[in-house]
């Protein structure tokens, strides 16, 4: 039989087979002691050497073809297992209904969780790592690594609720993230550490005792302000699907110099004025600025050689602009009613 004609009988009893098994069986009776592909290269001692040289090349190359036809149809086999075990293990969606039907609800994201995922995911693909932070903290993580020592007036602005020892607090703000990430990596980094953040304050339409912060920060040799605007602004048009108009004022945290505002026009009144805008019609959104060197040096990194920006993003007035909620008090009422009309799973 010619090497054409042993291909194509083999071929043929391929096409035939049912299970892997039988491939294997196949190919070890092709290519075996026995087989014919092994009696035409026997036959070789007695050919010319000519005939040696062409036949034998052929041959060889006859192996290759047949084990690749080989893989090739244990792989096909082994797909259409894997789709029959995929398609027994279907979801069946229709328990769920029945469990709804017998009134049971099922559950869902807050909120203020569906845009925190949403925005660490935006972060995420631009090369940031996402941190935790704890609640409870020490003077040192909240104020004195973030340039705010004792006797500074900043610590007025924020109400603390303090632990009886005096020594420890629920945190004001997810910055004390920002120290505890320094501490723990060289630069270049950059990350964000969303979380929940603790003041003792009046409550109102806009404020709460506990609320949702997320802070940024990204440090290295060369980063600028135009880095910080650059990041920014793609996160904001991001987040709210559009072009949102948005302005930058001076502002002052101890942690940052210079540091800044970011304002947007109020998405809920288009800027005529109400209650989550305080009647100004802007909302400040982003506070902002370039590492203050005393922060640097706090979490272990050279001032002279790095630099970093930072920023800290409010998660419940997004929200609030996003869903047009017009009392931050909802948003930790527990109320089903309030709830239920998020992403349910
Ligand atoms: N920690 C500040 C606060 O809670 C917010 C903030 C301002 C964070 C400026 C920053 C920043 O990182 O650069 O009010």
């Amino acid at each position: 039989m010619s090497i054409k004609a042993i291909i194509e009988k083999f071929q043929a009893e391929l096409d035939a087979t049912q299970k892997v098994a039988d491939v294997l069986n196949l190919k070890a009776h092709i290519l075996g002691k026995q087989g014919s592909l092994s009696e035409i290269l026997k036959g070789l001692k007695d050919a010319t050497p000519e005939e040696r040289k062409t036949l034998g090349a052929e041959a060889n190359q006859a192996k290759i073809q047949i084990e690749d036809l080989v893989t090739a149809k244990i792989s096909a086999f082994e797909a259409q297992e894997i789709n029959a075990s995929l398609l027994k293990t279907k979801i069946d969606f229709s328990l769920r209904d029945s469990i709804m039907d017998k009134g049971l609800r099922a559950g869902g994201l807050h909120p203020v969780h569906i845009i925190q995922r949403e925005i660490e995911d935006i972060f995420v693909s631009m090369g940031f790592e996402v941190l935790d932070g704890p609640h409870i903290e020490d003077e040192w993580h909240n104020f004195e690594a973030l340039n705010i020592p004792d006797t500074h007036p900043a610590r007025d602005m924020q109400d603390t609720f303090w632990f009886a020892d005096k020594k420890h607090l629920l945190r004001t703000h997810t910055s004390t993230i920002q120290v505890r990430g320094m501490k723990e990596r060289k630069p270049p980094f950059r990350f964000v550490g969303p979380g929940k953040v603790f003041r003792c304050e009046r409550t109102d339409a806009s404020h709460e005792m506990c609320f949702h912060q997320l802070e940024g920060m990204m440090v290295g040799e060369d980063v600028s302000i135009g880095h910080l605007i650059y990041f920014m602004k793609t996160l904001l048009s991001e987040i709210f699907k559009r072009e949102v108009e948005v302005r930058l004022r001076p502002g002052f945290f101890p942690f940052v110099e210079p540091g800044f505002e970011l304002d947007i026009k109020c998405l809920i009144c288009g800027g005529k004025g109400c209650s989550v805008c305080k009647h100004v019609g802007w909302v400040e959104l982003l506070p902002c600025g370039m590492v203050h060197p005393n922060v640097l040096k706090a979490g272990g990194i050279d001032p002279e050689k790095n630099n970093g920006f930072a920023f800290g993003l409010g998660l419940d007035r997004l929200v609030m602009m996003r869903y047009g909620i017009d009392d931050i008090r909802h948003l930790h009422s527990g109320d089903l009613r309030f709830n239920q009309q998020f992403k349910t799973f």
